[in-house]
């Protein structure tokens, strides 16, 4: 990463790295905590790969003073966690607070600002607590307002602190790959019609705690609240085609636009997405399927304060006509829209995450000229390791490199408002259903030993590197 030309980063750009809850911080039963859809789904077997489980993952409930040191070696500027909601309220309500998890964030949130780092705080990345799955989870109406608790909660508690927030992570990933593949927590395998009744109650809920920031913390703790959305970069497969653009726009708008739309332009979903739903219902003969947003709530439209970012890869889209069976309901039959990789971009250990980093900046620009001019944070961008631990990682470091050239550009040729980037991940960690068999990390942990040691990946080193000409330079 040493040929990095820093100079087009601003001054105060966010240098970080991110984690969540469930992946690394173990202790899933330890001293109050309450389980989450994660614990449930992973002890159940066949779920996660060699069915393995968070149960310990990187023990950083124990051992946060480790993962401190990693920090502080890459000389972060930021770092992001996600809080454990059962941790802090074993049932998801206010009516029981467990101390010891509220004691847990309080030290790690102490901890990174007296050593300079401004912690970003993720109040929920997918591990509902099981008794509020137990109540209906996502698919219920009352979880909007029971998701408001639970942030005024962390609110109050550590909004002091705490400046930057993010409600709900990958509501896209939530909704889609939890109820409709069913190969997330929790499980639930309902084609064509969950996912948006449970993405609904997800934008509701960011609403309605976004409105509680707003009117009640906010002029006294001054800080931001967003939420993080993910998606992949989309091109047309024959641009020339006219079907394939706009399959291509509708791949957008079903991952894309699902969420933001709602929050950064109209306030409702974008209109293709419904319209092909409703479409696919009539056609089938479904009732409509797609929520609207009721007038007697607070709606979406201007609920963040940034738009927070979750990049990882490219595809190519070719449309989908007639290509699925009759009669059968998916989300896939509703976009209409096939994604491929194309066979000349490399693969980063996992599958499915071809290395695209040209894709982040076109996105970035996509991003800033469709749907807002607010600060964009690259929240997640990282590169995978399969296979036997490779310490020396060029081409993650390769990676990095030609990622962080990419933002570069869009910063300083393209205009974008690039506030800041967090690498995925400071630490190898559980990575769902794929277990620990894929590495994340810009420190490696070895699983093998009890005392779950951190080594620096040379990525790891190089991103340090970075960080420091950039402090140094500007
Ligand atoms: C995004 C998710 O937020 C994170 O939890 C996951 O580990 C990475 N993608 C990599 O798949």
């Amino acid at each position: 990463m040493s040929a990095l030309d820093v100079s087009a980063f601003p001054r105060d750009f966010a240098w970080g790295a991110a984690t969540a809850a469930y992946q690394i911080e173990g202790g899933w039963n330890m001293e109050g905590k309450g389980p989450s859809i994660w614990d449930t789904f992973c002890h159940a077997k066949g779920k996660v790969f060699e069915d393995q489980t968070g149960d310990v993952a990187c023990n950083s409930y124990q051992l946060w003073q480790e993962d401190l040191k990693c920090v502080q070696r890459l000389g972060l500027s930021h770092h992001r966690l996600s809080m454990s909601w059962s941790r802090l309220l074993p049932d998801g309500t206010t009516s029981h607070v467990n101390l010891k998890g509220v004691e847990y964030y309080n030290k790690v949130i102490d901890d990174l600002i007296a050593c300079n780092v401004t912690p970003m705080v993720t109040l929920y990345h997918f591990d509902l607590p099981q008794a509020l799955q137990d109540c209906g989870g996502w698919k219920s109406t009352e979880i909007a307002d029971i998701f408001e608790s639970y942030a005024r909660f962390c609110f109050q508690t550590y909004g002091d602190r705490v400046k930057l927030w993010t409600t709900l992570n990958e509501p896209y990933i939530c909704a889609k790959l939890g109820h409709e593949d069913g190969i997330f927590a929790p499980g639930i395998k309902e084609p064509g019609t969950s996912a948006y009744l449970a993405g609904h109650n997800m934008l509701r809920a960011h609403t309605k705690a976004w409105h509680c920031y707003n009117s009640h913390f906010r002029h006294l703790q001054g800080g931001k609240v967003s939420l993080n959305l993910n998606t992949d970069w989309a091109e047309p497969l024959d641009p020339g085609c006219l079907q394939d653009v706009a399959a291509t726009e509708r791949y957008m708008a079903f991952s894309l636009g699902w969420f933001a739309c709602p929050v950064f332009c109209t306030g409702d979903y974008p209109e293709s997405m419904r319209a092909k739903i409703e479409a696919g219902s009539l056609e089938l003969g479904y009732g409509p399927r797609l929520p609207r947003f009721s007038k007697d709530e607070p709606s979406p439209l201007g609920t963040a304060d940034f738009f927070a970012l979750n990049y990882y890869t490219t595809r190519k889209v070719k449309d989908l006509k007639g290509a699925c069976k009759s009669g059968e309901l998916s989300f896939i039959r509703d976009q209409s829209a096939e994604a491929v990789i194309d066979p000349s971009w490399p693969i980063s250990g996992v599958h499915w995450l071809a290395v695209v980093p040209d894709g982040l900046r076109k996105l970035l620009k996509h991003i800033n000229d469709t749907y807002t001019s607010l600060p964009i944070y690259i929240t997640e961008s990282g590169f995978s390791q399969i296979g036997p631990v490779q310490i020396e990682d060029d081409d993650r470091c390769h990676f990095y490199q030609k990622t962080l050239q990419e933002v570069g550009k869009a910063v300083s040729q393209d205009g974008v408002n690039v506030k800041g980037y967090f690498a995925w991940s400071l630490l190898d960690n559980f990575e769902w259903a794929d277990g620990f068999s894929v590495r994340f990390g810009l420190f490696h942990v070895d699983f093998s030993t009890p005392e779950l040691k951190r080594t620096i990946y040379r990525s790891g080193r190089e991103y340090a590197a970075v960080i420091s000409k950039h402090r140094t330079q500007t």
